[in-house]
């Protein structure tokens, strides 16, 4: 999704720029553009290609400057297209780079117009550039703190002005921004990743801050105008540059560190307290009498199957909803309920807002489960827990999942000790299947070439139906999810015992059915659910633990996994379906890494 970089310091800042969208490309875009102030005044260049051929094309035109904006853009209003692209110009003076969505555009884009501001894009960004520029009066930090309050929606903005070259502007509502400060100038970024190797020292912007940076200062006010006193923290940002060594995609890269992120997540846990998930946990766990988890997407699913796992293992109730969905309705809270947003990336917008939502009902024990330690969510909440899964490069989520799978198990386990359902012994055996997994992963990853011959078959096809109970049922969710995303397959999951209330209508020869059946208490039904599917002439593909009383016949495919591995099989069977859903893709010529309409990070509702 959009990314912000911008940069003012002693010598030419272009590179860093550069390097900077260049580290913000995992996140998806269709376009990217810079603006400096360089020698001959303020200059744009933008390309709807990747930002390598911005960068070829800023190398042959020499641009070179002490201060300027970068941006890539994920389009929200108005297509792709270089009249789209950021930054945008108003007077040909002022520059701005906008990440999220501007509500009341289209009113202010019929003021402008009527002030004599002519529009040359579809987009809202460029009512933000007319906006500032009708305000400003030679003070671009004046113009940028009262422009904002008319605007309604969610921004981060950077804006430059040829006037005063040597200062950038910033303002965030809604939209992560922050600023990074270093011996030889101060920077802005929507992601501290995009800062990498530049800044050492971070100053997260609150909603309504606004801000300016020269090379030497930073100062920043909040929405009413009282100057803010932080110090920028040092946080250390993971160094993105990102290497594929011999995969083809990320995707493939980080489906096979699994085992790796999982060995690194379990490093050192010898027992399941609350102090695994900071200090200020047992505080935040003790006496809560529910568990409300919010999150989107592949998070979303990873908190449904926690949602077995917490009112099995802990036998605490436990709401799993849609972030989106919880943001806007009114639910009937407890106060005493923990809140647990998952998040990989941790900007997820609605996930935010759901937990200020959440907040603003008095929710105020708040824990986190997330990749990135400098995300806007992990400095919301009070308790969190830092997934090592390391940067996650490829739009589909892979290894965070298998992360925060194991983080939620570890919550449910610590949970379940803390309110007496989990005894030492029970424990202790939990871990010791924690520990286990890294080389059970090991043994998932070498059913690939089992994989790649269903990949081929299922690469033809156009639907296709996956089918789980219990545990399992979210992991089916996921499996689809995966195979919709990258491959453009169509994808449904279902609980399979719901299956004959309406989607068997769907099943025929061309219907290919995903089926995952463990060798647990669930196998009867599911292999009555495989027969119903065959009754019905359809190919079922099923993923079998070893001892799983089912064999391969006429239209059913087995593919066998090494063993059953009780309540943390989810984290095992995601792994094939994570294989099939990428070798579907590359059969299909896809490109896997980013997928079409989507974006790493959604920072839009
Ligand atoms: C996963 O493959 C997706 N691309 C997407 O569903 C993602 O999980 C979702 O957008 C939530 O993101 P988050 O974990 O960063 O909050």
């Amino acid at each position: 999704m959009c990314g912000i970089v911008g940069a003012v310091a002693r010598e030419n800042i272009v590179p860093a720029l550069v390097e900077g969208l260049r580290r913000l490309e995992y996140r998806g875009y269709d376009s990217c553009g810079v603006a400096v102030n360089s020698a001959r005044g303020l200059e744009r260049m933008r390309s709807i290609e990747r930002v390598s051929h911005l960068d070829s094309r800023l190398r042959r035109a020499r641009l070179e400057s002490a201060s300027g904006i970068a941006h890539t853009r994920w389009a929200t209003h108005g297509a792709p297209a270089i009249r789209n692209a950021h930054p945008m110009l108003s007077g040909d003076a002022l520059a701005v780079v906008h990440n999220g969505i501007i509500e009341n555009y289209e009113a202010l884009r019929d003021e402008l117009s009527n002030a004599g501001y002519a529009f040359v894009s579809q987009t809202d960004t460029e009512v933000i550039a007319h906006l500032i520029h009708s305000l400003y009066d030679g003070d671009l930090f004046a113009a940028v703190r009262e422009a904002v309050q008319r605007l309604r929606g969610a921004y981060a903005i950077a804006v430059v002005h040829e006037d005063t070259p040597h200062i950038i502007v910033g303002a965030r509502e809604g939209s992560p921004l922050l600023i990074g400060a270093a011996e030889d100038g101060n920077f802005i970024a929507s992601d501290a990743l995009a800062l990498t190797g530049r800044a050492d020292r971070f100053l997260f912007l609150d909603d309504g801050d606004v801000c300016e940076l020269t090379r030497d200062t930073i100062r920043v006010v909040t929405r009413n105008g009282e100057p803010v006193e932080r110090e920028p923290q040092r946080i250390s940002v993971e160094n993105s540059a990102v290497e594929l060594g011999s995969y083809r995609h990320y995707m493939q890269k980080e489906i096979f560190e699994q085992p790796e992120v999982v060995a690194a997540t379990l490093r050192g846990v010898e027992a399941l307290t609350p102090e695994l998930f900071g200090d200020a946990a047992p505080a935040t766990f003790d006496g809560i009498d529910s568990v409300q988890i919010l999150a989107c997407g592949t998070s979303y699913y990873a908190g449904l199957v926690a949602k077995y796992w917490l009112e099995t293992i802990a036998k605490i109730k436990t709401d799993v909803e849609i972030a989106s969905e919880y943001r806007y309705r009114e639910p009937v809270t407890s106060r005493r309920a923990l809140v647990v947003t998952i998040s990989q990336s941790g900007e997820t917008a609605d996930t935010l807002a759901a937990l200020k939502y959440a907040q603003s009902l008095g929710q105020t024990r708040t824990l986190t489960v997330c990749n990135v330690p400098s995300s806007a969510m992990v400095q919301l909440c009070g308790t969190r827990y830092l997934t090592r899964a390391g940067q996650e490069v490829g739009v589909a989520s892979t290894k965070a999942f298998t992360a925060q799978l194991v983080a939620l198990f570890m919550l449910a386990v610590t949970l379940g000790r803390e309110r007496g359902h989990v005894t030492a012994l029970r424990e202790s055996q939990y871990l010791q299947q924690l520990h286990g997994l890294p080389q059970m992963l090991t043994s998932m990853l070498e059913l690939e070439p089992q994989i790649v011959a269903w990949a081929t078959r299922l690469a033809e096809k156009e639907n296709a139906l996956f089918l789980g109970r219990g545990l399992q049922y979210p992991v089916a969710l996921e499996g689809a999810l995966k195979l919709k995303e990258i491959s453009y397959i169509h994808a449904e999951a279902y609980p399979a015992g719901e299956l004959k209330h309406g989607p068997l209508a769907l099943v025929t020869e061309a219907m290919p059915v995903i089926a995952i059946v463990p060798d647990d208490a669930m196998q009867e039904k599911m292999k009555s659910n495989i027969q119903e599917v065959r009754a019905r002439g359809g190919q079922v593909y099923v993923l079998a633990d070893k001892d799983a009383q089912i064999a391969s016949e006429e239209g059913i495919h087995v593919i066998r996994m090494p063993a059953h591995y009780g309540p943390l099989s989810p984290v095992l069977y995601t792994v094939p379906l994570q294989l099939l859903a990428y070798h579907t893709a590359c059969t299909r010529g896809a490109d896997v890494d980013k997928p079409r309409n989507l974006a790493k990070s959604v920072t839009v509702e």
